[in-house]
């Protein structure tokens, strides 16, 4: 099904989703089907590598998974992460990864992109003023705050930094329960 498709058919299934609400509809979004079987390496800003002991705290870069040969496959909304670097008070100053998160970008309420907001320690979207705790990746605040789990906690990458200190991410699954689905959400324990 495209993209297209995918859109119309939630506009008309709108309704029936209110009376509907235990059916599993991550499992119709467009997320990538194959579950990476390798890890991938971090880049940022075109192609530059993420590294623990030079990533600033409290800092954020936008990264591009799964990245494919395709520029224009490669601005699509459910491939749009952002890795953040907690500040201090959330653990960031560790060189380890531990202080960082690598979420979703895509907006569980609507869908529109949020962004890292560094002076005030959250992650915003700015639609709908949903508000995100990044140490976290749950809705605290907005309309995605008040939807049911799964889609109040963003998606999230696991990472992994090499010798050097560049970080890595662990391949994903694709499941609610696991590292969660794009637009849709992830359960937390
Ligand atoms: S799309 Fe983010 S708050 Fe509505």
């Amino acid at each position: 099904m495209s993209r297209r498709d995918f859109l119309k058919l939630m506009a008309a299934a709108g309704t029936v989703m209110t009376f509907a609400p235990f059916v599993d509809w991550g499992k119709f979004l467009p997320n990538n089907r194959a579950n990476g079987a390798e890890k991938t390496k971090i880049e940022i800003r075109g192609g530059e590598p993420s590294n623990i002991y030079s990533f600033k705290v409290n800092h954020s870069e936008v990264v591009i998974y799964p990245k494919t040969d395709d520029p224009v496959l490669n601005t699509e909304a459910f491939r749009t992460w952002q890795l953040i670097r907690l500040p201090l008070e959330l653990g960031g100053g560790k060189n380890d990864v531990s202080a960082f998160r690598l979420y979703s970008m895509v907006c569980l309420h609507l869908w529109c992109l949020w962004r890292y907001e560094s002076k005030l320690n959250m992650i915003a979207c700015p639609c709908h003023a949903s508000a995100y705790d990044p140490l976290t990746g749950k809705a605290y605040a907005g309309p995605a705050s008040l939807q049911s789990p799964p889609s109040n906690v963003l998606p999230r990458l696991d990472l992994e930094a090499d010798a050097n200190g560049d970080l890595w991410i662990l391949p994903p699954t694709w499941d609610a329960r696991k590292n969660g689905v794009v637009g849709y959400g992830r359960h937390v324990a």
